[in-house]
């Protein structure tokens, strides 16, 4: 049985599907702050071979709420994504973040360490490197968050060794890059009530025609001036997940491993690429630079191929094509 936080949300709940449809039977922890019940209804009554044995709506910040999933189930793993991830909010509001991300995950921990789980996968960022000094970026680069979002990130991958070392709980840490894209079948996707992400404000502006698309500057040292980032699919994402569990299955130390593709894109050509995808044309304005937004972002991800065994297969294309599907359902019919 395995435990994921988070999997009311846009990348727990991928993780979510897969292991129902791999037959793995799963408790889901969720606040559902920024989550949705919708999507957890989803995950409940889909016919796969595992089953969402429970959904417990409880409060990482409460130790009593975690303690009472781990006392009820015997949990071989983790999978944690319950997180909040607005770099800007972070900028704002850091002690929101540091109470949610830090203290509540310092509690799973100290849950799975009273109950004897000693397995954990965890969703890190790359804004744990902070303003690039290479690229790509490997996992040796400097971490020097530039918001609290990352320093939260960063000093849980801290507490990890620390947990690591002294009561052998191990982690593998997963540092993405931007994710995008859908489940294909439109099961679930992006869902964000408040929406911050390149390729969901890309397509919401093609929903709504009163939308238009807001570049945040083009004046950056790149080739059209628009940043750089480095757009991995969610399945490719979610089979890395699959496969950290096996490494941490068949003995894999404590461990960290950038999630992304070694490929950049620029806005405008992740703009150029859903115009050709959707067949629309697609209204823009070009704003000021958005605080905190590094140039250039891209993945070295040797360390994960070679150890991990893992290796990205989708496109850019079918990751724009499956968000702006369920950009589509939800926008039409909702969930
Ligand atoms: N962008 C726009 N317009 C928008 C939204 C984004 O021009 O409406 C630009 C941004 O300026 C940036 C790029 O598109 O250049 C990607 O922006 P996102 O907000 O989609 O993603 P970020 O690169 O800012 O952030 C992502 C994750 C964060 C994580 C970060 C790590 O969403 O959680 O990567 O670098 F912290």
């Amino acid at each position: 049985m395995f435990l994921v936080t988070g999997a009311a949300g846009y990348i727990g709940s991928n993780l979510a599907l897969k292991l129902l449809e791999s037959g793995e039977d799963i408790v889901i922890f969720d606040n559902l702050s920024t989550g949705h019940q919708k999507i957890v209804d989803k995950l409940k009554t889909l016919n796969l071979k595992g089953k969402v044995v429970d959904f417990i709506k409880g409060d990482l910040r409460n130790l009593n709420d975690i303690e009472a999933v781990f006392s009820k189930y015997k949990i071989e793993a983790v999978f944690h994504f319950a997180a909040f991830s607005i770099v800007s909010e972070s900028a704002k509001n850091p002690h929101k973040y540091w109470e949610n991300n830090f203290t509540g995950t310092k509690n799973l921990l100290d849950a799975m360490k009273k109950f004897g789980t000693d397995k954990i996968i965890f969703s890190s960022t790359a804004a744990t490197y902070g303003e690039p000094l290479y690229t790509p970026i490997d996992e040796q680069h400097p971490q020097k968050p530039i918001n609290s979002y990352g320093n939260t990130k960063l000093a849980l991958e801290f507490l990890m060794d620390d947990y690591s070392k002294a009561y052998n709980i191990k982690s593998v840490r997963l540092r993405y890059f931007n994710v995008i894209g859908a489940d294909k079948f439109q099961r679930t996707g992006e869902w964000h009530d408040i929406e911050t992400h390149l390729v969901p404000n890309i397509l919401k502006s093609i929903n709504d025609k009163n939308k238009v698309f807001e570049i945040y500057g083009n004046t950056y040292n790149t080739k059209d001036g628009t940043c750089v980032r480095d757009y991995i699919v969610i399945d490719d994402l979610i089979n890395a997940h699959i496969k950290a569990l096996k490494y941490l299955q068949n003995g894999g130390k404590t461990d960290y491993f950038n999630l992304g593709t070694k490929e950049g894109n620029t806005v405008l050509e992740i703009l150029k690429t859903a115009e050709n995808i959707t067949g629309q044309k697609i209204n823009y304005t070009i704003k000021e630079k958005r605080e905190g937004d590094p140039a250039i972002l891209i993945a070295d991800n040797k360390k994960a191929k070679e150890i991990l065994n893992w290796q990205p297969e989708k496109t850019l294309e079918e990751g724009i094509l499956t968000a702006y599907k369920w950009e589509i359902a939800n926008f039409k019919k909702g969930l």
